[in-house]
């Protein structure tokens, strides 16, 4: 079976209960690092990775978010006649063209659980393995997440392959871990995943984060997994299971990873950007926030 990765399936459709009111009318992936919104990043990611077809499984309320992704052509056309030629070429380059981009919308009315919500595009990924990719999980560094790990998964041998960092014992309980871990050229291989352990029962310090590669045997496993924790769906049950059948490997990316889905890791991203633009740098130095880069990533 080929490994090649062709499809992106990009969860959109979660209620963002952490960032209200904010996300009261305001899709969690549409708010902003600075200018640009959460899923801009995503989709960016995966058109440097070489991803064919996106496939964003949204919600009816959440329809802001197409509109971000497509082109407008309204809005380039005005910022054309306004002399803002350099600013409708960067939104034209940014958004897909219908004509011309493979992107698929689909509708998760119900908030079942990120494995519901991946089972949702099931009707419309290409054949091979899929990449899922949660907008609210920023990764940044000089390569590509998605693009590095497909590299890895070409090459390597596990159905399933992960995103993972090393988190310190005290923050293990608010991810899922790998257990069984051992390196095995550019990946973990691992045994299995336990979803938000305590710090004494935690098989490893190995923390998965939002960009996985799937077999596409993933869906049937999906399609018979029970609600598990908060009643949902839960993506990392299912993968779980197919550990021991497929295969099960951790990726430890090269870049740095920022939790957008809480307000603390919005801000660190917020920071970490910052330091890139003059305007804003100038504002965190005058405040005495950061003096460098390095103090951002700290922060
Ligand atoms: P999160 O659990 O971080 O998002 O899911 P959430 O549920 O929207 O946020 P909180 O916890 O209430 O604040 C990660 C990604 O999976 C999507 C979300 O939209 C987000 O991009 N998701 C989650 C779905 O598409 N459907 C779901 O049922 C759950």
């Amino acid at each position: 079976m080929t490994r090649h990765v062709r499809t992106a399936i990009f969860p959109v459709a979660g209620l963002g209960t952490r960032f209200l009111p904010a996300t009261k009318a305001t899709p969690k992936e549409l708010l902003p690092v600075l200018d640009t919104p959460l899923i801009q990043y995503a989709v960016d990611e995966a058109r440097n990775a070489g991803i064919e077809r996106m496939v964003f499984v949204s919600h009816p309320s959440k329809g802001a978010i197409e509109r971000h992704v497509m082109e407008d052509a309204r809005l380039t056309r005005e910022l054309r006649e306004r002399g803002k030629a350099d600013v409708a070429d960067a939104l034209t380059n940014a958004a897909f063209c219908p004509r011309d981009d493979d992107v698929r919308f689909v509708m998760q009315t119900e908030p079942k659980g990120l494995g519901h919500a991946v089972l949702c595009a099931r009707d419309e990924v290409l054949p091979g393995p899929v990449a899922v990719i949660l907008p609210d999980d920023l990764i940044l560094g000089p390569v590509g997440c998605l693009a590095e790990m497909i590299d890895a998964y070409e090459t390597g041998k596990v159905g399933h392959l992960v995103a993972t960092m090393e988190v310190p014992e005290d923050r293990v309980h608010r991810y899922g871990v790998l257990s069984g871990v051992e390196p095995d050229g550019v990946i973990l291989k691992a045994t299995g995943m336990v979803e938000k352990p305590k710090p004494e029962d935690a098989p490893s310090r190995h923390a998965v984060v939002g960009r996985y590669i799937l077999d596409p045997a993933i869906f049937d496993a999906l399609e018979t997994q029970e609600p598990g924790a908060g009643d949902e769906i839960q993506l990392t049950d299912a993968i779980a299971r197919g550990a021991d059948s497929l295969g099960l490997g951790g990726f430890q990316f090269s870049g740095v990873r920022f939790d957008c889905g809480s307000k603390a890791g919005m801000l660190h991203a917020t920071l970490e950007l910052a330091m890139d633009d003059p305007d804003c740098a100038e504002v965190l130095k005058s405040r005495g926030l950061v003096s460098s880069r390095t103090d951002a990533v700290a922060a």
